[in-house]
């Protein structure tokens, strides 16, 4: 589990959603997915208004209905354009009304926009005082702007960020996850399989993963998957429409690296010696 600021416990593995919903004719598969997951102790779920334009919250809201609420973990994002007084409030109704549910666990500013900072805070804190979010958080944020965040009244109440982090695109580690380590903040990794970002050239057939997949007899991917979940303060939310891909990443938590195995991928992979631009897809 992995503690936010507010004492919640968030599971270290949940799953994403963007490009599900995409096409109504994967609806019933994707929704079949989802449900799987949620039947086979998935207790989070990722989203965004801006997937697929509110279609793969509309998906989601399909696949928990008669799924008790309290029983999972709900977060979704706002665009940037729309994180402001005038318009969060609606952007939120809107995604709630997708989502067939009545509040969300998790609402996260999806990049940093035009609107100020501290404006967003502040409806942020009004939906939380209504009971309409628990809690919120953020989105590709680098360090300067997550300490920026940090210093604006009520920064503190911020529990995440949300940033690409894989085994191919670690850079992250530089500066600011300890950053993020030393204030408490949980990283809630986007991208976790690899398939995003500039940094991730070579994770294909690569011979130390393809080495430590074949003695623990699971897939590259699970390898992959499972570096991240051996991160500490780490939440990842690999996303699948695939039911025979979702079983491999559910099992892919019960996967133990041990240090060796940890050092090789290290070494085949290593987290740059300098900060790099924040990764993103
Ligand atoms: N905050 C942000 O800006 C941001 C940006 C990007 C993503 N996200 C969130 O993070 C989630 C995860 O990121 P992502 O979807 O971009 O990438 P990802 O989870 O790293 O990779 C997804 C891809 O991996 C494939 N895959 C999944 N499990 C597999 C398995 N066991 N074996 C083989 N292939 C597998 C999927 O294809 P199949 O469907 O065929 O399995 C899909 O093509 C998103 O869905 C979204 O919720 C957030």
């Amino acid at each position: 589990m992995v503690k936010l600021p507010n004492g919640e416990e968030y599971p270290k593995f949940g799953i994403g959603t963007w490009h599900l919903g995409d096409r109504q004719e994967n609806h019933q598969q994707e929704k079949e997915v989802i449900q799987y997951a949620l039947q086979h102790g998935v207790t989070l779920i990722d989203t965004a208004e801006m997937y697929g334009n509110g279609n793969s919250e509309k998906l989601v809201g399909d696949a928990i209905q008669g799924f008790d609420r309290e029983s999972f973990k709900l977060v979704s994002k706002v665009l940037p354009q729309n994180a402001s007084k005038q318009r969060m409030r609606q952007s939120l109704n809107a995604s709630l009304e997708r989502l067939q549910t009545n509040y969300l666990d998790l609402y996260l500013l999806h990049w940093l926009g035009q609107v100020p900072l501290q404006e967003t805070i502040e409806v942020f804190e009004e939906l939380k005082a209504e009971g309409k979010i628990k809690a919120w958080g953020i989105s590709n944020f680098d360090l300067e702007e997550v300490a920026s965040l940090r210093n604006k009244a009520d920064g503190d109440q911020n529990q995440i960020n949300q940033v690409l982090y894989h085994l191919g695109s670690r850079g992250i580690e530089v500066a600011l996850k300890p950053y993020m380590d030393s204030i408490g903040i949980p990283v809630m990794a986007y991208c976790p399989m690899g398939q995003g970002g500039n940094l991730n050239s070579g994770l294909q057939h690569n011979d130390t993963i393809q080495a430590i997949a074949k003695k623990h007899q699971v897939s590259e991917m699970q390898v992959i998957l499972s570096f991240i979940l051996h991160q500490q303060n780490t939440i990842a939310i690999p996303r699948t429409g695939n039911l025979e891909h979702m079983k491999e990443n559910i099992a892919a938590q019960d996967i133990k690296l041990t240090s060796e195995e940890l050092d090789r991928l290290d070494q085949a992979f290593p987290a740059p010696t300098k900060r790099v631009p924040l990764d993103i897809e």
